[in-house]
């Protein structure tokens, strides 16, 4: 990572070499953190935050299902993270706000521990979402289920959360995969390890709904409302893994990943094994839309 500008943390802007935590910190220990993946693009009218006050809210309410009270208003992060972007320099880069307990009292409840917040960016390595957009991903579907919201809360976007998605992902990756597709305990298919997962059949678009125990993504939610402006038809509904195998296409959505084709699955060719034309159609429209070239949805890129 290259380090460039500042690091927000508790309001004041650091370099990026000082923003640093005790290793007492409980968040560390206990995973007992919150966080945000936040893009801003180059757009025609210069940088721009993609649906910041969406990623905003998405913070406080993961805070919520945590009892965890960020000290700070949704304004102060949004302006926080409009301070780090320009102190960046960057023109298009990766935002991460993450809010923890921090060092105090080391035991398992954290609430003795203040909470501390911070807001970093760095330049997006293009290589770590490419596959998929060009060539389409390769994913297996994991031995790992998808834990639910018996246990935990899997609409906030909690550190806790990552430990089973890093066991899929690595495991695809070990296996020679680009990706894991993660099935909940219902054995229906929940979301990749950092993405949520689409199907297309004869040019209808079916995604999991909410309680299949997914992260309510929020380029989900764009390419919902994108596809729908073109009068293409999405419906939230179960998806078997046997459908995985047969439809004609499978793409993968999330801040990091943008819209990402899967191609293949457990060695299975997706359609015809290439990139398919809804993909390829919601692909070329998420990227105008984020590049602020499709004024329907301007009101989603906020200037830095
Ligand atoms: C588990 C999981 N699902 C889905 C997503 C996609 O969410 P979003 O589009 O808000 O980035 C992410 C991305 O962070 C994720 O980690």
């Amino acid at each position: 990572m290259k380090e460039q500008g500042k690091i927000w943390m508790n309001g004041k802007l650091v370099p990026f070499k000082n923003a640093k935590v005790h290793v007492l910190t409980h968040a560390l220990h206990y995973s007992t953190a919150v966080f945000e993946g936040i893009r801003c693009y180059k757009t025609t009218k210069g940088p721009a935050i993609f649906r910041l006050p969406e990623h905003v809210d998405r913070l406080f309410k993961s805070a919520k299902m945590y009892s965890m009270n960020i000290p700070y208003s949704r304004k102060d992060i949004a302006d926080g993270i409009i301070k780090t972007v320009q102190s960046s320099g960057l023109k298009e880069c990766y935002i991460r706000p993450i809010a923890y307990y921090s060092y105090g009292v080391l035991g398992l409840t954290p609430t003795p521990n203040k909470v501390d917040v911070a807001i970093a960016c760095w330049e997006w390595n293009v290589g770590e979402s490419s596959a998929g957009k060009v060539r389409g991903a390769r994913c297996k579907v994991s031995s790992w289920l998808r834990i639910d919201s018996r246990s935990q809360p899997m609409q906030a976007k909690a550190a806790s959360n990552y430990a089973n998605a890093a066991l899929a992902r690595v495991e695809a990756l070990k296996d020679g995969y680009d990706e894991a597709i993660m099935l909940n305990y219902h054995g229906k298919v929940s979301e990749g390890s950092a993405e949520n997962i689409f199907t297309v059949n004869k040019g209808e678009i079916a995604t999991p709904p909410l309680n299949a125990g997914i992260l309510d993504g929020i380029t989900r939610d764009s390419t919902i409302k994108i596809a729908r402006s073109e009068g293409i038809s999405v419906v939230e509904r179960e998806i078997d893994r046997d459908e995985l195998y047969i439809s004609d296409e499978v793409f993968m959505t999330g801040t990091a990943a943008e819209i990402k084709s899967v191609t293949e699955i457990d060695n299975v060719p997706v359609g015809d094994g290439k990139p398919g034309e809804v993909t390829r159609k919601l692909q070329s429209l998420f990227y105008d839309v984020s590049r602020g070239r499709d004024e329907r949805f301007s009101e989603w890129l906020v200037p830095i």
